[in-house]
């Protein structure tokens, strides 16, 4: 179900509150860490429901740095693919958590791109386990989203926020709505 969308350039902007591993899209992104060993959260969603084939290849990546990702196919999922970004734990805003945030995104996108992906599904990124505050994520994640589309559209045809709360589907429409969007 879309809660909202918006149109920048050519790209859709998707909210939808939705489990992200039921999504058919051409690459989901996992709220991975650094040894891209599987995890809880959305990260032990994505493995469980793609089955074990997808750590096998998460094995043989040599794992991600914080704020950038990396790509594997999707297996047993719709997707295609799963991009496994990385993102910040919250120190309190002190240690570059933000520009490593907003780097999680452009990362991701630039990779969608590398491999002619035309859409893409973000779940909240360290918004959970990692602690970062959920409205200043939001406002980050869709900022940097737009910005990048609207500077270099990359043939993405469309790009969701797939949020796993109302609460935090709130978060992403304020943002929408603070940077005009809507
Ligand atoms: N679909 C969409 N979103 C989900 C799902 C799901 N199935 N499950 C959880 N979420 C949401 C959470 O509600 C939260 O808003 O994903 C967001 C990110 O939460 P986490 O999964 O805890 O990710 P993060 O905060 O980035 O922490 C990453 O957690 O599981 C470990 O291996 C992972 O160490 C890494 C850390």
């Amino acid at each position: 179900m879309t809660a909202l969308t918006a149109e920048v350039g050519n790209t859709h902007l998707h909210i939808v509150v939705a489990d992200i591993t039921t999504l058919d899209v051409d690459a989901i992104v996992n709220a991975a860490n650094s040894a891209l060993r599987g995890g809880g959260g959305v990260d032990g969603a994505i493995h469980r429901a793609a089955g074990p084939e997808l750590l096998e290849e998460c094995r043989t990546l040599g794992g991600c740095d914080t704020g950038s990702a990396k790509i594997t196919r999707g297996y047993r999922l719709k997707a295609r693919h799963v991009i496994h970004a990385v993102g910040p734990v919250w120190h309190g805003g002190t240690q570059n958590e933000e520009a490593l945030l907003a780097s999680c995104y452009r990362t991701a996108l630039d990779l969608a791109a590398a491999h002619r992906l035309t859409s893409i599904a973000f779940p909240a990124i360290s918004t959970g386990v990692y602690r970062f505050p959920p409205d200043l994520a939001a406002r980050i994640a869709v900022g940097t989203v737009a910005s990048e589309v609207a500077a270099q559209p990359r043939g993405m045809a469309a790009v969701t926020f797939c949020c796993f709360s109302e609460e935090s589907a709130e978060h992403h429409k304020e943002a929408f709505a603070e940077l005009g969007l809507v």
